[in-house]
């Protein structure tokens, strides 16, 4: 009896200590961790992805010149997404006399259902493709892909939007702010971050190894959930990037691109225009911002139908 209890006291123990360990090593960093490890030597840089387009949209940027290409980070499986896109501000439309596009970004899944984009991408003629793997790990390739398309096809255009499949952007106010803007080269805005470290901590989601990025702190950037610049820029980051350390975040990636270019990043309106954390949805608010975040296709088309109905309509001044 004795003995058991004693055997019991034991297994308890042991439990505990593991416990322990278990959160220790959870709530450490990778430095801490990795003291024993051994040091692999400094960054990788950035590769261009060479290979074809796989699908291209319809358009000659020589014969009719856009204003604006709003470029859509995308995967396979966001058809909703897409579709709810095409049907609300990725239309293509007029604005005070300057034409918008949008185009969708996206790369191979290796299954059937890469026969359903190529279906997709016949018919609505907006998909922009290469054959790299479409995962998270990938989506800094994905958005140089874009780079590298404004680049070769379009760099006729004025300006470049790149923007996520979960957001909402009123193309009318961007319009309307970068026409008041006035700027033509070396303009790049969103929502900036300035004062940003690297997230050390092994189990977050935005973890990133002293392997990957062994500096401190990030240059400013600008959040990838909507920035806009002037499309020289494209070209200027396409050549500059191969000089350029990768990191998988693509924002902070272009941060680095326009850091080496010493271009610096701008607010766009006096106001905060650009939500990555969201906002909640008010017709008259909406009308003055150009880019929220989380927005279900669903209430993308709720919010896109009031918005369209009060254009004309004014808004108490706040
Ligand atoms: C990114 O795409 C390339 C090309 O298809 C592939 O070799 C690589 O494994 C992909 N990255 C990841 C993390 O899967
Ligand atoms: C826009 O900027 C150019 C110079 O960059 C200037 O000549 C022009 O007057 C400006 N237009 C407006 C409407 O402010
Ligand atoms: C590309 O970079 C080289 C120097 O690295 C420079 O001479 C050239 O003008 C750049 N081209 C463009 C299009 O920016």
């Amino acid at each position: 009896m004795v003995y058991q209890k004693i055997k019991m006291i034991h297994v308890f123990i042991i439990i505990l200590v593991v416990s322990c360990l278990c959160l220790i090593i959870s709530k450490m960093n990778s430095t801490e961790i990795c003291i024993f490890c051994i040091r692999k030597e400094g960054p990788i840089f950035f590769k261009k992805y060479g290979g074809n387009f796989l699908q291209l949209p319809d358009i000659d940027c020589r014969k009719n010149p856009p204003f604006l290409v709003v470029m859509v980070t995308s995967s396979h499986n966001q058809i909703k997404a897409r579709m709810a896109i095409r049907e609300t501000w990725g239309k293509e439309r007029i604005v005070q006399g300057k034409r918008i596009i949008t185009y969708f970004l996206l790369g191979i899944t290796n299954s059937k259902d890469d026969n359903v984009v190529t279906q997709e991408s016949q018919k609505y003629r907006d998909i922009i493709q290469k054959d790299f793997l479409d995962v998270y790990f990938n989506l800094t390739l994905k958005t140089m892909m874009g780079i590298e398309w404004v680049h070769h096809f379009c760099p006729q255009s004025d300006f470049v939007m790149k923007t996520d499949s979960d957001m909402f952007v009123n193309v009318y106010y961007l319009t309307d702010l970068l026409i008041r803007k006035n700027r033509t080269t070396r303009f790049f805005t969103g929502f900036l971050k300035t004062n940003e470290f690297p997230i050390r901590k092994i189990f977050n989601k935005w973890y990133v190894s002293y392997y990957e990025y062994p500096w401190e702190k990030y240059p400013p950037f600008c959040s990838g959930t909507g920035y806009v610049f002037s499309s020289d820029i494209a070209s200027e980051v396409y050549n500059v990037s191969e000089k350029v350390p990768f990191i998988k975040l693509e924002d902070v990636f272009m941060g680095l691109c326009l850091a080496e270019l010493k271009i610096h990043l701008e607010e766009l309106h006096s106001e905060q225009t650009f939500f990555p954390d969201g906002l909640k949805f008010s017709t008259c608010r909406f009308k003055k911002i150009v880019t929220c975040h989380f927005v279900k296709p669903k209430n993308l088309l709720i919010y896109w139908k009031a918005l369209e109905r009060s254009l004309d309509e004014k808004c108490p001044a706040v």
